[in-house]
């Protein structure tokens, strides 16, 4: 079992292979988190507490002396007005306008299996995952309302998830203005804080910084996760490494807004927090009436910060991830938007596929300006039925020729927004997101449909199952192109209004859920203007997401470098665009935006009736190699070797498979200087005593992994290499 309970001590220890968890209910009732990290013995760890009578720390009312003080203790779910002044998990306001609240351990229950949560993503356990639940239950002291914390741990996956519901027994209404998902009270010792910020085509870059006193917050307000914070953060040692020493994972599966913060006291003690920003939230709470809080992940490596990452890649890839596509091999595609953007019409997208058919391509996805009125994006979003004049044939008439060529078919939606300019705007301009009395927002020209309403979401899902009958469609890319503004629905009434940037999230959720039960069998890729809502939520909907509008392969080094810390490289959209590139103007080597492109889901995007003989000839050869290598590439562990930052010289990164037979080691060479030596990277992830072959030559894993590898001389900037490393037999 992996939840051990000393049911005299209300002690609560959870287990998985590598990791311990624990807690205690103490003797006023208080649920006090005792320890989190390497596994041992179940021991009752709260000795390591210092109980103390500290200055201008208040005692709960029923405290015998001054020495227990909640501002001090490690808490597992704190809440506001308890006398703990720290940043808090709970914000509740009773219907008499109070705040101030207390919560006492009322009873637990111990599940076999992982829990999961109505409508919203939740890691699953498959069938050889060993999975417990146990929930806690607490009650505020003035017995309105009980606080369900749900523990899902994941033995195998070194995993333990977190969740909360909150349910009102009372007569009373209660509303609540905060309700974070995650708390975890570090006590002892100092921690570095490493977050992914970013922007538009340039989203996850790994910031490292040490926890300082005060607050470090990160989070997002713009109704999805945002380019410019991803709610993935991890806490380590000062001292860890990629490589060694302690960190922590935090990964919270809610595609909305989120926040996410460390917060060190007087006593230099880390607090942990994470869950929806309470910035646009407060949930009115009637009568028999529960709210549930999303799932978090939550993850301990003793290995340093791959280690920690290799953990979330697992369980990401197979206990998140649903649906054929999960284990099916992913098709490579070639993507109309950066080929021709919105110039096309159903011949030229003819002439593309064929091209790209000779070359190997399996799927061809036409992108943006197939619908409505729409050559430009400042118009027809809404209005999902095709263009015939523009197309010059009908959706089906252009699937059955791209079938006919051997491909697949994929095609491009935005449901969630409107253009004013659209004949649903002209009809139903209350059903996007705007405040009465107030202009809304508008961004890229557009607005964004009010998800929370049913009646709007059922329009639009009714126009996409019409497109996706009329025609053999295999593939769908679900994009969001702007932040969301102007929350307020109109069918909710003004103390409902706190609950509608979540609503929308569950009704986007709903709607996606919609999709895949209906057609079990379409891949889709979610997209927000590249990676602006590329989190576990979208994952459990839609197994890859475009990475980054940025399609520049040395950019695309940071940024696939940044995801890959809490992100699996088989969900990371990528693609091979054309030189010199859209957004950097900057020319790389085919061959290197094909490195780049292969350690994520690979296509391309770019327009092939444009290239060159010779050009094709290699893509041929990329595509092939690609499938080759595809099981190592998309399941196999990663390895980060360098930090793009710390590295100026070359980036490199590997792919092992999982009995350590074979390896694949990617470089690109970042400058050139003449006159040099040839680099050395030491490999990871090998079997010592195996002997290796590259090409051809003779390798201990050992001096591979303790010696190195020998680069070879990179002949222009930006070269890159594909090393392929197989155990010889
Ligand atoms: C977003 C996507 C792009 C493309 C355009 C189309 O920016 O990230 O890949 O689909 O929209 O408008």
């Amino acid at each position: 079992m992996a939840i051990i309970l000393d049911e005299k001590k209300l002690l609560f220890t959870l287990l998985t292979n590598h990791s311990m968890y624990q807690m205690k209910a103490d003797r006023y009732g208080a649920l006090l988190h005792t320890y989190y990290g390497p596994k041992g013995i179940p021991f009752d760890y709260s000795y390591l507490i210092t109980y103390a009578d500290h200055g201008f720390s208040g005692n709960p009312y029923d405290a015998e002396n001054r020495l227990y003080s909640l501002d001090v203790l490690p808490q597992e779910y704190p809440v506001y007005g308890s006398g703990d002044y720290r940043s808090t998990a709970l914000k509740v306001r009773y219907d008499d306008g109070t705040n101030a609240c207390e919560l006492r351990y009322l009873r637990h229950e111990i599940q076999e299996g992982k829990y999961s949560l109505c409508g919203l993503p939740a890691v699953y356990a498959s069938n050889d995952t060993k999975a417990d639940t146990l929930i806690i239950t607490l009650e505020d002291t003035r017995k309105r309302f009980y606080v369900h914390l749900y523990y899902g741990v994941m033995e195998d996956l070194d995993l333990i998830t977190r969740a909360v519901r909150i349910e009102n027994h009372s007569d009373n209404t209660i509303y609540l203005e905060q309700v974070l998902s995650t708390c975890v009270d570090f006590q002892h010792g100092d921690y570095d804080l490493h977050t992914f910020y970013g922007r538009h085509v340039k989203e996850r870059t790994h910031q490292r910084v040490p926890v300082s006193h005060g607050v470090q917050s990160v989070g997002s307000t713009r109704g999805a996760s945002s380019h410019q914070y991803n709610p993935f953060f991890l806490l380590s040692r000062p001292e860890a490494t990629e490589d060694t020493g302690d960190c922590y994972g935090f990964s919270f599966l809610y595609s909305g807004d989120f926040l996410a913060l460390s917060d060190k006291d007087q006593y230099n003690q880390t607090r942990i927090l994470m869950g929806i920003h309470p910035g646009n939230f407060c949930y009115r709470l009637d009568p028999s009436e529960s709210f549930l809080a999303p799932e978090t992940a939550m993850a301990y490596s003793a290995n340093g910060l791959g280690a920690l990452s290799r953990i979330y890649h697992k369980a990401y890839r197979n206990n998140l991830c649903r649906g054929k596509y999960k284990t099916s091999r992913r098709p490579v595609l070639l993507n109309s938007w950066e080929g021709v953007y919105f110039d096309f019409d159903g011949q030229k997208l003819i002439d593309m596929a064929r091209e790209a058919a000779d070359i190997g391509v399996e799927l061809f996805v036409m992108d943006d300006g197939w619908f409505g009125k729409r050559d430009l994006d400042v118009s027809g979003l809404g209005d999902w039925y095709v263009n015939e004049t523009k197309l010059g044939c009908s959706l089906k008439e252009l699937s059955d020729e791209i079938h006919s060529l051997g491909l697949q078919f994929g095609i491009w939606f935005e449901p969630e927004c409107v253009n004013e300019d659209s004949n649903l705007y002209r009809e139903h301009p209350d059903w996007a997101l705007r405040v009465p009395g107030k202009e809304p927002v508008r961004s890229r020209d557009q607005l964004v449909l009010d998800f929370s309403r049913e009646d709007v979401r059922e329009y639009i899902t009714k126009q996409m199952f019409q497109v996706l009958d009329s025609a053999r469609i295999e593939y769908v890319k679900w994009d969001l192109n702007r932040s969301i503004s102007d929350i307020y629905s109109a069918l909710l009434p003004a103390d409902r209004q706190g609950e509608v940037a979540y609503r929308y999230v569950l009704g986007l959720y709903n709607m996606l859920e919609k999709l895949i039960t209906r057609y079990p069998d379409l891949l889709i890729e979610g997209c927000c203007g590249g990676g602006g809502r590329f989190d576990p939520g979208m994952l459990y909907y839609t197994p890859q997401i475009w990475c980054s509008d940025d399609t520049d392969a040395i950019e695309r080094l940071t940024i696939q470098y940044g995801s890959s810390f809490g992100y699996p490289i088989s969900t990371m959209g990528s693609h091979v665009s054309k030189c010199p590139n859209e957004q950097t103007h900057r020319n790389t080597p085919l061959e290197t935006r094909a490195t780049v492109a292969m350690s994520g889901t690979f296509g391309y995007e770019l327009d092939v009736n444009k290239m060159s003989p010779e050009e094709k000839a290699v893509v041929t050869e990329q595509i092939r190699e690609f499938k080759k290598h595809y099981d190592l590439i998309q399941n196999g562990d990663y390895y980060r070797l360098t930090n793009p930052k710390d590295n100026p010289d070359f980036h490199g990164w590997e792919f092992v498979s999982e009995d350590g037979s074979e390896a694949l080691l990617c470089t690109v060479a970042l400058q050139i200087s003449p006159n040099a030596s040839r680099r050395c990277m030491r490999l990871k992830g090998l079997c010592p005593d195996k002997i290796y072959l590259i090409d051809d030559v003779e390798y201990p894993g050992s001096a591979l992994m303790n010696g190195g590898y020998l680069l070879p001389f990179a002949q222009e900037e930006y070269e890159s290499f594909r090393i392929h490393i197989v155990e010889k037999r």
